[in-house]
């Protein structure tokens, strides 16, 4: 592993990806703080993000969403997870990438959508069709996922375990 730690590291990609797991998973490993923006915009609103959304709409959560970010990843030497929107927004990547390092978990759109499907929590995802709501979510993201530091794809059926290897080989 390079000195890449000393920034913290930003997990970026899909909802299903598995970057809140992963990234806890990871901070454990590495023995270093874990933070996850979703949970922290929670927290800070006291409501759950499918309430944000209802209450508030989606810029709204966007807003609280880029100043979380900005906040979090000026802590060094930690992993934090992002929602699945974070980094398609301009300003959120300029931020990520001038404090932290960028890492994209990259899973296919299937197993994303395995995991996904039978989760009610993606306010995103309530659609008649939420599987082809994914495909498009999916096709427009992934050039702008591209852009990230660094690339991890993740096989069907990975365990966490075998995805923070991969991770770590990767920093
Ligand atoms: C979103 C993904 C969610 C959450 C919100 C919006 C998105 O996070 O931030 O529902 O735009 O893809 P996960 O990627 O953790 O599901």
């Amino acid at each position: 592993m390079t000195n890449r730690l000393k920034k913290t590291v930003v997990l970026v990609g899909m909802m299903g990806a598995g970057k809140s797991a992963v990234g806890r998973a990871l901070a454990d490993r590495l023995h270093v703080p874990f933070m996850d923006s979703d949970e922290e915009i929670e927290r800070a609103a006291a409501m759950s993000i499918p309430e944000i959304f209802e209450r508030d709409g989606e810029a709204f959560f966007r807003a609280r969403e880029s100043e979380v970010i900005a906040r979090l990843v000026q802590t060094n030497g930690a992993i934090l997870s992002t929602g699945g929107g974070a980094f398609l927004q301009e300003r959120n990547r300029e931020v990520i990438t001038t404090s932290g390092v960028s890492l994209w978990l990259d899973a296919e759109l299937q197993t994303l959508w395995n995991r996904v499907r039978h989760k009610t929590t993606r306010p995103l995802l309530r659609t008649k069709n939420p599987r082809k709501t994914l495909e498009d979510i999916y096709n427009a993201r992934v050039p702008v996922y591209a852009k990230a530091d660094l690339r991890v794809p993740s096989e069907p059926r990975q365990s966490i375990d075998r995805m923070v290897d991969k991770v770590i080989e990767t920093l």
